[in-house]
């Protein structure tokens, strides 16, 4: 971004990015472990699982996009190494079960997941509106946080 779009954000613009990134790191490790559980999970009727799962990482790496494009509106930039995105997520796991065919387990780690990035995201949100006073980044976060919200509900109607 150029100068003036910087200044329009109150605060501290390099915390913001590193927040920025930190949400960043989730979302790639949550594309990771979706990706994962969808190629793990086995059993009766693991397909419908396995395809919302693989559904939902695809969207957790687009929200990684968004947030990627508004650092670098910001003037930041996105973390480099794989050990940073483990080092710097504020959701760190998602607990995959060690049976392949514990499908409700699957569930509630994927459930789990997004309750941590719905937390997150809604902190966020707070700071964005109190003390950065930055709409453009409040408005991207808000897109994602309402998806979050979606892949919980999502998640739960499936465990039923
Ligand atoms: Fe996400
Ligand atoms: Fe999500």
């Amino acid at each position: 971004m150029g100068e003036y779009g910087r200044k329009m954000v109150e605060g501290n613009v390099d915390e913001l990015i590193a927040e920025l990134n930190k949400a960043y790191a989730d979302e790639w490790l949550a594309f990771f472990y979706y990706k994962t559980a969808a190629e793990l999970a086995e059993g009766l009727n693991h397909e419908a699982v396995a395809d919302k799962f693989n559904e939902i990482a695809d969207e957790e790496l687009h929200h990684a996009e968004e947030l990627a494009e508004r650092i670098g509106q910001l003037g930041g930039e996105v973390i480099r190494e794989f050990d940073e995105i483990k080092a710097q997520a504020n959701c760190k796991n998602v607990n995959i079960p060690k049976d392949p065919t514990d499908l409700k387990g699957f569930l509630k780690a994927g459930i789990e997941a997004e309750q941590c990035a719905i937390k997150v995201y809604e902190k966020l949100l707070k700071q964005l509106k109190n003390d950065y006073k930055d709409s453009i980044t409040f408005h991207v976060i808000r897109h994602i946080m309402q998806e979050e919200v979606e892949h919980e509900d999502d998640f739960e109607t499936l465990l039923g």
